[in-house]
């Protein structure tokens, strides 16, 4: 709800801080995406952020905060984009949130140099080279007082690295003399990194991904935690916003709020280094001025964009049902039988399975109405990805959940006669659904220990 009222406000707001000596107007930063709107919520650490409740918070912050900045450091899609459904739900519900600047990373980079169209956000990249043909990129963002640059590590001739002669491009496009608010927006390596700092031309800076700061710091140090946290907090200013848009990261001017609890488990989903992501949070909340915000609940997200989810959702649903409609073709060629088959024979192992949350996998997606999206019935079900397999809940029963046929391959013809024996590594399996950012505290022994079985 933008009226003239608070555009004059803005403007007031605006003048207030070029003019006067007013402290740095507060910036707030949200984290990539990685092509999902919203986490799957397999595992509870994992459920930490999701467009619509960054919605829900940004209308909250900015309606405390007229002066906020709001930026965000890019990586918004799926490297691969399989399937444009989610992909543009992102490209709209991001329109909807619209933040100040967003750092082109990787991903917009490689979309834009293969022509296709990027969301219709203000876009900042300040080391593109001066012939370099992109579209309608801002090198540098002004706005309350506050400076926004931003870096793409080099991934084409078309990217200056830094060097003392960007730095004088960039000391000469600045009009402001306070480096507190000149804030980067950065994504590139540890060492392009530490050489940026090092120039002092910018009070913040703003990383892209958690943990790259610490991995590529060496392996001594990354098993050092201690050395690393201190090193960090005595040499830079630079801190990573959190992965798959886990809170916010803020410098100045906001209310505190205490780390959330998710955030090292969010880190640890991504199956980077967990010390260094663990030192480099403890590093993170010990310095000023930055600070994490939190995010809220999803409720209080704006019409506009609980529309966005509603439409991807019906998009899905459509394509699974189609889907559907090919595969059940298949179905009575299937070599797969279902696990009631093997229970006569295998009476114990059925049991432990039956009494495993395998054999109710389904539950956990009719509990959420995602049982008609292809994205989480391959991993729930048996043999999506496989011809025969799980069609839906009316036409393939018995092939629902997760199964002995998932871990033991397709028996049919085994169930009929034990001697036919498929060749499949049933230790194997688990990495196949088990990975890190669908199940965080997955570890074979431990995990093994609550399904074993014979
Ligand atoms: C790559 C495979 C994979 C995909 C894709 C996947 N899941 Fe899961 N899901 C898992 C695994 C593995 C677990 C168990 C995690 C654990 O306990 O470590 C799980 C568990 C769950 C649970 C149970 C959580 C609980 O509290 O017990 C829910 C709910 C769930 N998934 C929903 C979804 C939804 C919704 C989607 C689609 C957006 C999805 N899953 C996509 C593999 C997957
Ligand atoms: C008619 C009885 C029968 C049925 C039905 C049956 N099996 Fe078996 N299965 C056997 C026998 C017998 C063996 C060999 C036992 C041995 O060598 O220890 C065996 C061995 C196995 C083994 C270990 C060797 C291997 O092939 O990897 C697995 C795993 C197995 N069965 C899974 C299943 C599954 C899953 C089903 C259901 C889809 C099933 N079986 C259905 C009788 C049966
Ligand atoms: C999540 C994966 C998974 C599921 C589901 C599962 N199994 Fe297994 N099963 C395994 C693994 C792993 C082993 C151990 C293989 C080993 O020790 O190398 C095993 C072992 C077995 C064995 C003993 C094989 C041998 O000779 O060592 C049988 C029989 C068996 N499973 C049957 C079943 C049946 C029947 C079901 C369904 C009712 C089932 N399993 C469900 C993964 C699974
Ligand atoms: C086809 C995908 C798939 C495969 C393969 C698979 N799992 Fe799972 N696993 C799941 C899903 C989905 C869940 C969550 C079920 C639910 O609660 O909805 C799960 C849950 C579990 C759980 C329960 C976790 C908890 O918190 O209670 C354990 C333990 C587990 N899996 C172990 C294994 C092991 C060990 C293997 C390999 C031998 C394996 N799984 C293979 C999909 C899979």
């Amino acid at each position: 709800m933008t009226s003239i009222f608070s555009y004059i406000f803005q403007l007031v707001v605006v003048s207030l801080a070029l003019g006067g000596k007013a402290s740095a107007a507060p910036v707030l930063a949200f984290g990539d995406l990685r092509g999902h709107m919203e986490p799957c919520g397999c595992d509870p650490r994992t459920d930490v952020g999701g467009l619509k409740r960054i919605s829900a918070s940004l209308i909250r912050y900015r309606s405390e905060h007229p002066n906020l900045i709001v930026v965000h450091s890019g990586n918004l899609f799926p490297k691969v984009i399989k399937d444009k459904t989610e992909a543009d739900g992102i490209s709209r519900s991001l329109e909807r949130l619209s933040p100040d600047a967003s750092l082109i990373n990787e991903i917009e980079w490689g979309l834009l140099s293969s022509g296709e169209k990027l969301p219709n956000v203000k876009w900042v990249l300040s080391n593109i080279s001066d012939n370099a043909k992109v579209g309608d990129l801002s090198q540098l963002i002004r706005l309350n007082g506050v400076e926004i640059f931003g870096y793409l590590g080099r991934v084409d001739k078309n990217l200056r690295q830094f060097d003392t002669d960007l730095l004088k491009k960039w000391k000469a496009q600045s009009k402001i003399t306070n480096i507190e608010s000149r804030v980067l927006i950065f994504s590139g390596s540890g060492a392009e990194l530490e050489k940026i700092v090092k120039s002092k031309f910018f009070g913040v800076i703003i990383s892209s991904n958690p943990t790259k700061l610490g991995i590529e710091m060496g392996d001594q140090e990354q098993r050092d935690e201690e050395s690393l946290t201190r090193r960090f907090k005595n040499r830079f200013l630079a801190w990573s916003v959190p992965y798959g848009g886990g809170g916010f990261l803020r410098q100045g001017g906001l209310e505190l709020t205490a780390p959330p609890k998710t955030l090292a488990s969010s880190l640890a989903a991504t199956g980077e280094n967990k010390s260094a992501a663990k030192a480099s949070i403890t590093a993170l909340t010990s310095i000023q001025p930055l600070h994490w915000l939190k995010l809220g609940e999803e409720n209080g997200a704006p019409e506009g964009v609980t529309k966005i989810f509603d439409d991807v959702r019906e998009a899905n649903r459509r394509k699974f049902r189609l889907l559907a409609e090919q595969r059940v073709r298949d179905l009575p060629m299937s070599g797969f039988i279902g696990a009631e088959a093997c229970a006569n024979c295998h009476a114990s192992s059925y049991d432990s399975w039956k009494k495993s949350k395998h054999s109710s996998a389904m539950a956990s997606l009719l509990k959420r109405e995602r049982h008609e999206d292809s994205g989480c019935v391959e991993c729930h079900v048996v043999g999506f990805t496989a011809k025969g397999g799980y069609v839906n809940e009316q036409k393939s029963p018995n092939f629902s959940n997760v199964q002995c046929e998932n871990c033991h391959g397709p028996r049919r013809e085994h169930a009929s006669n034990p001697s036919v024996s498929p060749k499949v590594d049933a230790r194997a399996s688990c990495a196949e659904c088990h990975t890190p950012p669908h199940s965080p505290g997955f570890e074979m022994k431990s995990y093994w220990k609550m399904i074993e079985h014979k």
